[in-house]
């Protein structure tokens, strides 16, 4: 079994036993590449987690093209959240549409609306929880366990793909043929809402293209940041560094 193998073997067992201990348990996917990884492995081993997505209402088209496609090619039913209606309108009546790019507190807000409170609504009730998180994505990132309890949303939090680095993320979708975010290839390596990201150059902090007006220790939306150790200062990982995600699908 090469290295790649044991990594994929070791995530199968994790989340298998996950569904032992902490059932019920869902994943939580944006359709990025490291969440088509984890989709594609969830789907092919039945394993029984459903899989959820938080539609902003702002997502790129590309995303929409791929959440419509890999539930045919999976033969799964993708759960879509989408935002509470009074929470955007309050939004845009307070700061306007756009009033996310004026200040910090303004694009907190809007992603409190557009993705926090469906998050909640999401894990209500679920006994842990599936991310795509890299360790090597983010200074920010990098204090994450694989799996540990989320003292802020109240269950256990999974991050089966912690170690794993770029290439195996991009090794993984080439040897399966996993379906993956068009936007990837016009070097977007990290993907969230239209109007808050753009794309990267090779040697670019592969986050730089999210938010990219806020400073780099701003620029997560608390999903992932304990509010017990706040977001760590730092300046991220350039895309070189992180194995040139951006240059990766050819
Ligand atoms: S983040 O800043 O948007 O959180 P990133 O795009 O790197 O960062 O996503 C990290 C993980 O957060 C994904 O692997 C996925 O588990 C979860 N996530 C991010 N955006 C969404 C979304 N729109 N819907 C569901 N899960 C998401
Ligand atoms: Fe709003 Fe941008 Fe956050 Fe999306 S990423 S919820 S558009 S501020």
């Amino acid at each position: 079994m090469n290295g790649l193998d044991q990594k994929v073997e070791q995530v199968r067992t994790l989340l298998a036993e996950a569904v032992r201990d902490f059932s019920p348990v869902v994943f939580a996917s944006s359709l990025g590449a490291e969440d088509m990884v984890l989709t594609d492995i969830i789907a092919n081993n039945r394993i029984g987690i459903d899989i959820f997505s938080l539609d902003t209402g702002r997502l790129p088209e590309e995303t929409y093209n791929l959440m419509h496609k890999i539930e045919n090619f999976y033969a799964i039913q993708l759960k879509v959240y989408f935002p509470d209606r009074a929470l955007v309108e309050k939004f845009i009546a307070q700061f306007g549409v756009n009033g996310f790019y004026e200040s910090s507190n303004a694009r907190k807000e809007c992603c409190f609306a557009r993705k926090i409170e469906p998050l909640r609504r999401a894990l209500a009730g679920k006994n842990a929880w599936v991310t795509g998180l890299r360790r090597d994505q983010a200074v920010t990132r990098s204090n994450l366990e694989v799996s540990a309890f989320d003292a802020d949303n109240g269950l256990q939090k999974l991050n089966p793909l912690l170690e794993w680095t770029n290439r195996d993320v991009w090794a993984y979708i080439r040897q399966h043929d996993v379906p993956y975010n068009k936007l990837h290839d016009q070097f977007y390596p990290s993907l969230g809402c239209a109007p808050c990201t753009r794309s990267v150059t090779p040697g670019e902090d592969i986050r730089s293209g999210r938010w990219w007006w806020e400073s780099p220790e701003d620029r997560e939306w608390n999903l992932h940041v304990s509010r017990n150790s706040e977001i760590a200062h730092g300046t991220g990982v350039s895309a070189q560094t992180s194995g040139e995600r951006s240059a990766e699908p050819a």
